[in-house]
């Protein structure tokens, strides 16, 4: 019985597709309006008085969630919010309207059995005297439900677009609640070698309007089980092609890429990969760089920020606010941690490293796992927890975020509301569909023509 009010309902729904006739995208939005609320002729006609600048200055300062009813109101609200220049004004205010407010995108396995990965949006004011943590989770469409789908880093915002990396390495706008898979590549590995490790990097070509994922492959020879050091492939994933192709550009010679970053640091057009050079027998700190753009490598060189005594973690950060890169150091032992932050004055300049501050020794963090803005950082505690430390702040600096994560598994990020979309102009047709759906009164039958469905 279900099915058959399901088929009917389908049916009637594409039947109203077909008979739409053409016109009526291009009735104004008071009309709309008016036939929609049915003679309360004083809601009518908002657009009249306000000038788009207003309207749009006003719809800046709503969530995603509800910009996208905005959407079905009418033909001129949906123009405006599929607008690139709303889209991309609306990432760079949006964001910026409540500094009071944090929000951040937390993944994390919860039980060290099993590698089901939770991915959360967590918030909180600071000026909250409850001091309370909000939390809701994101679940992933069902096809990512799987005892062996896991996600192991976040690599974004980048434009609100997060890349999970793991099996598989899914593009996420979570605003949207969209979530992409990425094909599998067919770069094999010359005979005799296996790829063990992969090195990923996310970013965005302004030149072609383009998100593409950059992934380093070492090489090991499969005789030894050894790794073949200074050998690398690198294959590339462009979302306008939907594919993967093999790079030509080599990495620099000799340049050994350390691991994977718990942090994405993407600046530039550039993402880094914090790595080493062996000159005789002395690992020397290097930062790998790949640009988006152009699609070349390029080594940076970095002082000795560590001291060669203690034994000293280093993490990459991007330190977006001036437009460069910086390096957060600290001991790896020990119950409390003091650490360093150092910067690179002028991107350009590799000889421009300096240490910007240092902070006193801080109880409960353990390692570094995400950046939210240049002296705000994320820490896992030594029993797993989630920390949040405010090097600014005056009062609370740092703060338990009450989550957990086995196996040093929680990465976090700065959550970014988004409307860029990764479904592309497919989108477009549900939306028609949605504003169609508003409005049957208006449907004139005898005018039916074909309903342009991109
Ligand atoms: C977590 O670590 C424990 C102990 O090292 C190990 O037995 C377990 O398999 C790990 N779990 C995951 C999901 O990696
Ligand atoms: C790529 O672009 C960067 C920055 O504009 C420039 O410094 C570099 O030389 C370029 N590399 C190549 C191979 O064109």
């Amino acid at each position: 019985m279900p099915t058959i009010t399901m088929f009917l309902i389908c049916f009637l729904l594409s039947l109203l597709l077909f008979l739409i006739p053409t016109k009526i995208m291009k009735i104004p939005c008071p009309t709309l309006t008016m036939l929609r609320v049915r003679g309360k002729q004083e809601m009518v006609g908002m657009e009249q008085y306000l000038p788009r600048e207003v309207l749009s200055n006003i719809l800046t300062r709503l969530p995603v969630k509800d910009l996208l009813k905005c959407k079905c109101v009418c033909m001129s609200w949906f123009d405006l919010l599929t607008d690139p220049h709303f889209i991309a004004n609306y990432y760079a205010v949006h964001n910026n309207l409540q500094s009071q407010e944090k929000h951040l995108l937390v993944i994390r396995r919860p039980f060290s059995s099993a590698l089901k990965t939770y991915i959360s949006v967590l918030s909180w004011n600071v000026n909250d005297p409850k001091k309370h943590v909000f939390s809701y989770d994101l679940n992933p469409p069902c096809e990512f439900n799987s005892k062996h789908k896991y996600w192991t880093e976040i690599l974004g915002p980048c434009n609100g677009l997060y890349l999970l990396e793991g099996n598989p390495n899914v593009l996420m706008n979570p605003s949207l609640r969209q979530f992409r898979a990425l094909p599998q590549s067919h770069v094999t590995s010359p005979i005799g070698f296996y790829f063990l490790t992969d090195y990923a990097g996310f970013g965005f070509d302004p030149k072609t309007s383009d998100y593409k994922v950059v992934v380093i492959k070492d090489l090991w020879l499969k005789e030894t089980d050894e790794r073949k050091l200074g050998y690398w492939t690198a294959e590339l994933f462009s979302l306008n092609s939907n594919s993967w192709r093999k790079l030509n550009a080599a990495v620099p010679f000799s340049t050994e890429i350390r691991g994977s970053s718990p942090v994405y640091t993407y600046v530039n057009n550039c993402c880094h990969w914090w790595g080493f050079v062996d000159e005789s027998g002395r690992k020397e700190d290097v930062v790998l760089a790949f640009n988006m753009v152009n699609e070349s490598f390029r080594k940076i060189k970095v002082p000795s920020l560590r001291s060669s005594s203690k034994d000293e973690s280093a993490t990459l950060a991007p330190f977006n606010e001036y437009g460069t890169i910086g390096v957060i150091v600290y001991p790896v032992r020990g119950k409390e941690k003091s650490f360093d932050v150092w910067l690179m004055k002028d991107y350009w300049d590799e000889g421009s490293w300096v240490k910007q501050y240092s902070v006193e020794p801080v109880e409960a963090i353990h390692k570094v796992v995400g950046y939210y803005g240049s002296n705000q950082f994320l820490w896992s505690s030594s029993n797993n927890g989630l920390v949040w430390y405010d090097c600014e702040a005056e009062l609370e600096r740092i703060k338990d975020l009450e989550v957990c994560g086995t196996n040093g598994s929680s990465r976090a990020a700065r959550y970014m509301e988004s409307l860029v979309s990764l479904k592309g102009r497919n989108e477009f047709s549900c939306q028609f569909f949605h504003v169609a759906r508003l409005i049957p009164n208006s449907i004139d039958q005898r005018e039916s023509s074909n309903f342009p469905i991109c």
